[in-house]
């Protein structure tokens, strides 16, 4: 066995050549994995006793890709790009043995050989787009090559990975290997040998592009297909550009095109925001205090209270999981309608053929309604999910103590409320932790995990577990009002409130934060939501202009008016004269004299409201990091993932310069704007947020 660098061997069995990778933990193609693999091929070729070359990973993966830690930093040769024109260029029979995940540079590097073999497990796929990039390493020009320009687009644009079984049916892979990999793929490598297989090059072989040449629906379809989803991202119609290259160009002008889009995408600030949140949504998991073998609970059984919107949405992350479920009410006709919708949810999902009939039964033997708290004396972990009531929670908290195990979680799913004043109704104040869902629990990914003053570590690194579990994205933080997400939101929502009372239409604030890249703008979401959602005839004062709205009968989408009207049956906001006037007289009334207001100072007053909040909420120890709270508002509250999150964003402007536009608005608008002490002095430093990640 030869030592090609610290992580590649080159070795020969019954005359086949093995390039073996051994780079943990992913077999990322860093600068040694490189280097291996080109000094592995020009070896074997030189070695007369080696008739084919099989590469093959050590560990959980084949390779994921090229190590994106290297990314903005200086080049080191070889490249992947020269690494896969030696390979591409092998005059032996190359094969690639696939197991775990051949991602990005993997599958190029998959691609560049003659063979592609895997295991049923193995996923194939090219994420660049989700890192605001585009396969940078051939994969833009052979992919289509060997699966067709459709599905090409499909993998290259959207990003997602296709299983084993799809990779041999499309052809990506000649053959599925059943048990031992290396056997299988030795095996393999001794039939093309004795078949004599044709070595055709994936770059030469034409066909499929030829086929779909003057074919423009193609592209024009599937851009269509992914307008929406797709807003504001750069990378998506750069890849799009790629496969029509493909088409339209010979493999070496493709190539460039790849090439030159590659670097463009690669020098922008959205593949930076992009690289950012990959690993921040790995760094959000990791607490200082709390090492890997903290030890854990183990969890079979949940309990939650309340089969309302969000305990439905919980109770079905759990049964999504595994786990066996217990949903607790008070009445039998709300238990009944939880269940029904949870029930539906499914079907709806079924009926989209994203389930089966069987999965939907599987889902749903899974779950217990019950009128009885004491039936929860055997789950190891309650989620109470009730409406936001100190009193009511904590009665609850106090009965709980009596009927569950001594070591069951005891968790809340309160979004304002003090976890720590809950936790002491109770004489296991270390057992209890806030587990804030979003809604719907059962989309939105984002989990803010609130660990109380006495919150135990078992508690905590369970419930992070629990977290991946249920395939949430955690984010530890400690208590205050409205914890970090909601805290930071109610900062914009000042903002927002106010602008509209300055002069600035509802319209116009939807539209620059639409624009800005939420998903909607925040008067369109009041509509969706619903204007009475905690709001109540007896006790509205009309003291803001949602009492008065609500007041004059305005409920929001659901009753065709709110801060907008809409047509029956239609979603569409109009803007509605009657309202504009309404909140006019209301505005003067509380002495504002109304102003135009620009898109630029509506972006600066939401977005700088933001950022100011999280300073301060770094300042007091609730969140770890700010990265943490980049990862709250993209996966909580629809931050563009392309700017990174607020603290990311911040940075991008120029933190010195955020810092004059929140001074010149403390000077207009008061005690409100005062900047965060974090914030002087990290301008002070000549730092950003993102020397504290
Ligand atoms: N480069 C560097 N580090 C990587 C990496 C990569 N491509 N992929 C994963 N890692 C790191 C993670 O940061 C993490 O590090 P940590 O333990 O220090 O936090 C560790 O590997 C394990 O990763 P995960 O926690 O994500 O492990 P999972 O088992 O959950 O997932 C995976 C494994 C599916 C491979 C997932 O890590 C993944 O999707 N990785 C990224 C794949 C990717 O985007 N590839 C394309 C890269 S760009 C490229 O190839 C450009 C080319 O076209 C030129």
């Amino acid at each position: 066995m030869i030592q090609l660098t610290e992580v590649a061997t080159l070795s020969v069995q019954d005359g086949i050549g093995l390039i073996t990778l051994n780079n943990p933990p992913v077999n990322a193609l860093g600068y040694s994995v490189r280097k291996g693999i080109a000094d592995g091929i020009d070896q074997a070729v030189k070695d007369d006793q080696i008739k084919a070359i099989i590469i093959i990973c050590e560990g959980r993966t084949f390779c994921a890709g090229a190590d994106i830690r290297e990314f903005g930093q200086p080049p080191k040769d070889p490249g992947l790009g020269d690494v896969l024109v030696v390979l591409d260029a092998c005059p032996k029979p190359t094969i690639a043995a696939i197991h775990g995940t051949a991602f990005g540079g993997g599958l190029e590097t998959a691609l560049s050989c003659h063979f592609r073999v895997g295991v049923s497990t193995a996923q194939f796929g090219l994420p660049e787009v989700k890192l605001g990039l585009l396969p940078g390493a051939g994969g833009t020009q052979r992919l289509p090559r060997v699966v067709g320009p459709e599905k090409a687009l499909t993998m290259i644009a959207i990003g997602n990975p296709i299983p084993a079984p799809e990779a041999l049916e499309v052809g990506l892979i000649d053959e599925m290997i059943e048990g031992d990999l290396k056997e299988g793929a030795l095996a393999f490598a001794k039939k093309v040998l004795a078949e004599n297989r044709d070595l055709k090059k994936v770059s030469e072989n034409n066909e499929k592009v030829e086929a779909a040449r003057g074919k423009t629906e193609i592209f024009d379809n599937f851009r269509k297909s992914i307008a929406r989803k797709t807003r504001g991202f750069d990378a998506p119609e750069s890849c799009v550009k790629t496969v029509e290259a493909a088409v339209n160009m010979p493999f070496a002008e493709g190539l460039q095109t790849e090439r030159d889009l590659f670097m463009e995408l690669m020098s922008g600030s959205q593949s930076a925001a992009q690289r950012y949140v990959f690993f921040a949504e790995r760094q959000v998991a990791k607490i200082p205090d709390i090492p890997k073998d903290t030890p854990q609970l183990d969890i079979k059984k949940v309990g939650i209270i309340g089969a309302g919107t969000m305990g439905g949405g919980i109770a079905m992350n759990f049964m999504n999981a595994g786990y066996r479920v217990t949903l607790v009410e008070t009445q039998q006709d709300f238990l009944d309608r939880g269940l029904g919708v949870i029930k539906k949810n499914y079907d709806i999902t079924a009926s989209k053929g994203k389930m089966s009939a069987d999965d939907v039964d599987q889902r749903m033997s899974l779950l217990t309604g019950t009128l009885s708290l004491e039936d929860l004396a055997d789950v190891d972990m309650v989620i109470e999910a009730v409406y936001e009531n100190m009193d009511l929670k904590k009665e609850i908290f106090g009965k709980l103590d009596g009927i569950c195990k001594s070591d069951a979680i005891l968790a809340t799913n309160t979004s304002y409320l003090d976890v720590n004043e809950i936790a002491a109704q109770t004489k296991r104040p270390e057992s209890v932790i806030g587990l804030h869902f979003f809604s719907p629990a059962n989309v939105m990914r984002l989990l803010e995990i609130v660990r109380g003053e006495k919150t135990s570590k078992t508690v905590l690194a369970t419930s992070l577990t629990i977290a991946k579990k249920i395939k949430k994205v955690p984010a530890v933080v400690g208590v205050c009002f409205g914890f970090a997400g909601n805290r930071m939101f109610s900062s914009r929502k000042r903002e927002v409130d106010a602008l509209l009372l300055e002069g600035a239409p509802a319209d116009q604030i939807d539209r620059v934060i639409f624009d800005f890249g939420f998903p909607m703008g925040p008067f369109v979401l009041s509509d969706l939501i619903g204007l009475d959602l905690g709001w109540s005839e007896e006790t509205s004062s009309s003291s803001s202009v949602r009492d008065i709205l609500c007041e004059s009968g305005r409920r929001g989408l659901k009753n065709g008016s709110g801060f907008y009207k809409y047509e029956a049956g239609s979603r569409i906001p109009i803007p509605d004269p009657e309202v504009t006037k309404m909140i006019a007289d209301f505005a003067a009334k509380q002495g504002y004299e109304k102003r135009e207001v620009s898109d630029d100072e509506i972006v600066q007053r939401c977005i700088y409201a933001l950022i100011n909040e999280g300073a301060k909420i770094l300042e007091e120890g609730i969140a770890v990091r700010p990265s943490d709270l980049d990862i709250i508002w993209i996966n909580g509250y629809g931050w563009p993932v392309y700017l990174g999150g607020p603290m990311f964003y911040a940075d991008l402007i120029g933190l010195d310069k955020v810092l004059v536009t929140i001074k010149e608005f403390e000077a207009k608008f008061g005690e409100d704007w005062k900047p965060a002490a974090l914030i002087e002095k990290l301008v002070s430093e000549g730092k950003g947020f993102k020397d504290l990640n």
